[in-house]
């Protein structure tokens, strides 16, 4: 528990943490002090000057709040007239060369230079002379778009390409109101994190190039997610939109701070993830070639696992602790041999040392730590000696060659579990199709065993079950939620103290408590 302090702000007592400067001090008790050029994770560069506050402590009438470290018994003033004098002013100078261009720039709705105006100026422009004209739509690349004429110059951009991703591909030329930022030439943004300047801009001088013009930001409704394209398991917002007469389509990811995972920020491949939520989706249950009601499918591959000698299992490394422990339990239940291998969700060297993992998946850590095996040998073994595998969600394709896979399955009935369209569900020979980690909620390990939750964010026209209800169908004694937490707390001795909506949202760090299970 961080130390706090109390100090006045507008002769109001407030309790803070300390350690803090102002803005984030303040800020945390819901008290905003406006800024531009500050933020947590680069530090205060103080350019903008839009943070000035008064203390009266005998100081200069003035001082930047994102330099000034919250004290014990400070009195901070915000609302006097020297204050908002100079909010004005610094907004003014802000707006002399800005564009008008709100009505079509991405950034309305959630920018701080039009929420500022409304809050600290909302003057009419005294200005008669031409506004200085500056690049437009310049392709930054790595799908970053920038428009100089909107830029306010906070820097926020080029300090993320020099302190975050250290390639400095970002610079500020010229000075006063001919400054501009810009890539060196024939050098254009090339990191695996560049779309995070899109976020930082606090106004809309850089956009980003896949989600430009697709939605006005008030009409997208948010939901707190976790990104499944690593092991790291980023916070993200899940930004989705049900147009009328329309499904409920996932326009755009974006980071959500969680200190203990990635900070402020996320990749750029997880971040343009969220087509695969929308894109190339299993929608149909299938039997043979023909498209059937999902409950004649469940009906025959009932009927086929009756009748098969041995059945083989198969899960993806993706699944959620809640699916992993109802699955294994129709394993246990009926005999079957089951298998995590998912060799091919690893990409060796693809990792950084900052956020990306070579493991491609969200829960490896998980069928450690339920003791699923995932070798190679393992699941070969047990494909060769079943005559009916149930393959939920596993992308063998990535483990294996087109023709390597047919060789291996050549003698198997394939039951296909699905939430995408590809060669497994294609070759399988009854296909049922299951949410994907948007439509459901669910609890994940990442690569530093942190456990975390995550809710159910998107609701579809036609929902599609999860594998949880789909694998309780096919017989699995954990029929509900219920059930299937009671089974997590007595494998994670560190869950036995919460319930499932009780798990803290920066997750919940298993290293000490769970070390010995854990062996990801
Ligand atoms: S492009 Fe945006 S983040 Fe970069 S300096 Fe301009 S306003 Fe700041
Ligand atoms: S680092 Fe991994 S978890 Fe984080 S955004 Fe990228 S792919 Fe997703
Ligand atoms: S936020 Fe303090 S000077 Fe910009």
């Amino acid at each position: 528990m961080a130390d706090k302090i109390k100090l006045f702000v507008n002769g109001v007592e407030v309790e803070v943490e300390a350690g803090k400067n102002l803005i984030d001090a303040v800020g945390a008790v819901g008290i905003e002090i406006p800024h531009l050029c500050y933020h947590p994770a680069l530090g205060a560069d103080g350019n903008c000057r839009m943070c000035l506050v008064g203390i009266e402590d005998g100081r200069p009438p003035l001082v930047p709040a994102c330099k000034t470290p919250a004290q014990e018994g400070m009195k901070v003033l915000l609302d006097a007239e020297h204050i908002k004098k100079i909010q004005h002013d610094v907004m003014e100078f802000e707006l002399i060369n800005h564009p008008t261009d709100c009505p079509v720039c991405d950034q309305a709705g959630e920018c701080k230079l039009q929420d500022y105006y409304m809050s600290y100026d909302h003057a009419k422009s005294r200005m008669n002379v031409p506004q200085v004209v500056k690049g437009k739509k310049m392709d930054f690349g790595a799908g970053v778009v920038h428009d100089q004429e909107r830029c306010v110059v906070c820097g926020r951009c080029v300090r993320f390409c020099r302190q975050i991703t250290k390639t400095g591909e970002l610079g500020i030329i010229n000075r006063t109101d001919d400054a501009r930022v810009n890539i060196f030439p024939g050098r254009p943004l090339a990191n695996r994190y560049a779309i995070n300047v899109v976020d930082l801009c606090p106004v809309g001088a850089m956009t980003s190039k896949d989600f430009r013009f697709k939605q006005r930001v008030w009409f997208l409704k948010k939901a707190p997610g976790i990104c499944h394209g690593c092991s790291k398991g980023c916070n993200i917002t899940i930004d989705h939109n049900r147009e009328k007469y329309k499904d409920d389509i996932i326009y755009r990811f974006r980071p959500r701070l969680n200190e203990q995972v990635n900070g402020y920020f996320m990749c750029d491949e997880g971040r343009l993830s969220y087509k695969k939520e929308n894109e190339g989706r299993l929608t149909e249950a299938r039997l043979g070639t023909k498209v059937r009601p999902i409950d004649d499918v469940l009906a025959a591959c009932s009927k086929e696992m009756e009748q098969a000698a041995k059945i083989a299992i198969l899960l993806s490394p993706n699944c959620s602790l809640e699916q992993m422990v109802t699955v294994q339990a129709l394993a246990e239940k009926i005999g079957a041999a089951l298998s995590g291998y998912s060799e091919g969700y690893i990409k060796t060297g693809d990792g950084d040392d900052y956020l990306i993992q070579d493991d491609k998946s969200a829960n490896r850590a998980g069928l450690n730590l339920l003791g699923i095996d995932s070798s190679k040998e393992g699941f070969e073994k047990a494909v060769q000696e079943a005559s009916l595998l149930l393959n939920f969600n596993n992308d063998l394709t990535l483990s294996y060659q087109e023709n390597e896979l047919t060789k291996l399955l050549k003698d198997t009935k394939i039951v296909a579990v699905a939430a995408a369209a590809n060669q497994c569900t294609a070759m399988a020979d009854m296909a049922i199709p299951v949410a994907s980690f948007s439509e459901y909620a669910g609890t994940l390990i990442n690569c530093d065993n942190i456990l975390q939750h995550f809710a159910k964010a998107i609701t579809k026209n036609e929902d599609l079950a999860d594998i949880c209800t789909i694998a309780a169908r096919l017989g699995s004694p954990l029929q509900n939620d219920n059930e299937r937490y009671s089974v997590l707390q007595k494998c994670i001795s560190a869950l036995k103290e919460f319930g499932v909506d009780q798990i803290p949202a920066e997750g919940l760090n298993l290293k000490k408590s769970e070390a010995a299970n854990v062996t990801a």
